[in-house]
């Protein structure tokens, strides 16, 4: 394969992605293809936006002809899609937004690859490949026990895991009619730099630092199964070059914590690097309404990834969160440019000539 698209790179779980590929096969023509929306910030890849093998395109996938254009242009070998609205609270107040970016523009990527491809149903296709990067929340909620495989029946529940649910049936589907080479991975949550600070963990470490309520949905007891976000880019570079077509891998961390433990351990460790009394950023939690629909319990068995791809997490949550706060109090810039909306000048200073 000489020409990888990935979508959405200039994400925060897209930017580790191009981040991975662009200096481990340096003999690949990796293309970033992004709209740069809110969560979209080029300033993720400054390490390696110099790169040879590394090319930014500013582009919507809902935007049909300007995708077939450009497959047509680039002929691309492989497409690794995670574009998309991501954010569930964003999906309650819109859902508009995210049937557009992630059933509509899905579906244009799928008809663009098949267009170049040309994909015979029954012929098995090995040097072309379509990736979904998708989420658990497709399988819905989970009771006290329990845990969410690859047989789990869908049962999205907020308009944002309805839309990665229809994404996935329309790849699905797209292998099953006309053979298109596709692999789906569902993944659980993902914490680590770059995570855009609308999102809980960084959030809270960014009110930490300025003093500011936590505010956590109900009563904290919601669970989350979390992922250390390079554990994650790493999982995708396994399952994109060892999966066989038509397959579905889970992608999680067999890390769960209730929310209001989470906040508890950040504001623990936060204390201890800010030079605080044990106890100062506790004080800041704020319960508050919890959003609607919410979904109660996830978590992921990933035993069929680990046992036939042979990867597994390698960080403990503890790790993975100090790791994550000093990335934050290291590059408060990055923090600075976010939060001030700086960042969405960078497009226009680096590439818009
Ligand atoms: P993100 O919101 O940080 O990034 C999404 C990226 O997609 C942004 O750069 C944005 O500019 C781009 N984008 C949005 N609409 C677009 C459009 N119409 N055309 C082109 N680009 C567009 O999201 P993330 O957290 O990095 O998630 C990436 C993918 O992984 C998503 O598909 C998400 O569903 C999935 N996922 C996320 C998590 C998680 O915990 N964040 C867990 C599992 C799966
Ligand atoms: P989030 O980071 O939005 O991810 P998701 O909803 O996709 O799991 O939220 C993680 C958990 O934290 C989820 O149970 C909602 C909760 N939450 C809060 O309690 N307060 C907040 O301000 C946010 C953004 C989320």
């Amino acid at each position: 394969m000489n020409k990888i698209l990935i979508t959405g790179g200039a994400g925060f779980i897209g930017s580790h992605v191009v981040r991975l590929f662009v200096n481990k096969y340096p003999n690949i023509n990796i293309y970033n293809l992004d709209k740069l929306t809110y969560a979209g910030n080029l300033m993720n890849l400054t390490d390696i936006e110099q790169k040879e093998n590394y090319h930014f395109v500013k582009g919507d996938i809902v935007d049909a002809a300007f995708v077939n254009e450009l497959f047509e242009k680039e002929q691309f070998d492989a497409v690794i899609h995670l574009a998309a609205e991501s954010h569930v609270d964003r999906s309650i107040e819109n859902p508009l937004d995210f049937v557009m970016t992630n059933i509509i523009g899905t579906v244009n990527l799928l008809n663009a690859a098949k267009k170049i491809w040309k994909p015979v149903l029954g012929a098995t296709m090995t040097d072309k490949r379509f990736y979904h990067v998708s989420t658990d929340e497709v399988y819905g909620s989970l009771g006290e026990t329990g845990m969410f495989t690859e047989t789990t029946a869908y049962d999205p529940h907020s308009p944002y895991s309805a839309s990665k649910a229809s994404s996935d049936h329309f790849v699905r589907a797209y292998g099953d009619t006309y053979g298109l080479p596709v692999v789906i991975s569902n993944c659980s949550n993902n914490y680590g730099p770059y995570h855009f600070p609308e999102k809980l963990i960084p959030l809270c470490i960014n009110n930490i630092k300025n003093n500011k309520p936590l505010p956590i949905y109900g009563k904290g007891e919601n669970v989350r199964d979390w992922l250390f976000v390079e554990d994650h880019a790493r999982a995708i570079d396994v399952v994109f070059h060892s999966a066989k077509n038509n397959s579905t891998y889970n992608i999680g961390g067999h890390n769960e914590w209730k929310n209001i433990d989470v906040i508890r351990l950040l504001c623990k460790i936060m204390d201890k690097k800010l030079g605080h009394a044990d106890g100062t950023s506790e004080q800041l939690i704020t319960f508050v309404k919890d959003r609607a629909g919410h979904d109660l319990r996830y978590a992921i068995d990933s035993t069929k990834l680990q046992n036939e791809l042979g990867w597994k997490p390698s960080l403990q949550f503890e790790e993975g969160l100090e790791k994550t706060v000093d990335w934050y109090l290291t590059n408060e810039e990055w923090l600075e440019r976010v939060t001030s909306g700086a960042y969405q000048d960078y497009y226009n200073k680096q590439y818009a000539h």
